[in-house]
């Protein structure tokens, strides 16, 4: 459980960077939906850090660094589509060793990740058709 809340710290921490990057390159769109993905996983730390403060478990942070290079909007954003892979392998591996009354305070991670990738996913197919006018897509 708190590795899970490490994750969603480090997506939190990635999000900024990514945000960070699509503004240096002039995405404006994209650094403003980054934000606001930041924000969402803001969010989802605090609900499992007050889940494991609930439950007096210790809460450890394993926070790995963000080093992103890229500068394209595709690249962009197969590194956050990476990102939300990585969480939800997290969060699948934690609820296989996890009780049923954790599991059951799970059910809505497992499913929120599948519609996080699927997101992505469909996001970078829109890249791919739109090309630039991509952008102008995000809300
Ligand atoms: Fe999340």
């Amino acid at each position: 459980m708190n590795l899970l809340a490490s994750n969603e710290m480090n997506a939190f921490l990635g999000y900024q960077q990514l945000a960070l990057i699509a503004k240096a390159n002039a995405f404006d769109e994209l650094a403003a939906f980054f934000a606001r993905e930041a924000q969402d996983e803001l969010t989802h730390y605090n609900a499992l850090a007050d889940y494991c403060i609930n439950c007096k478990l210790e809460i450890t942070f394993k926070l790995c660094e963000c080093a992103f290079s890229c500068s394209t909007v595709r690249e962009l954003l197969e590194l956050a589509h990476t990102l939300e892979k990585k969480i939800g392998e997290g969060i699948n591996a934690a609820y296989s060793i996890s009780s049923r009354a954790d599991q059951i305070f799970l059910d809505q991670f497992v499913l929120k990740q599948v519609n996080e990738v699927a997101k992505y996913e469909r996001l970078l197919m829109r890249e791919k058709l739109l090309g630039a006018v991509f952008l102008s897509t995000l809300k």
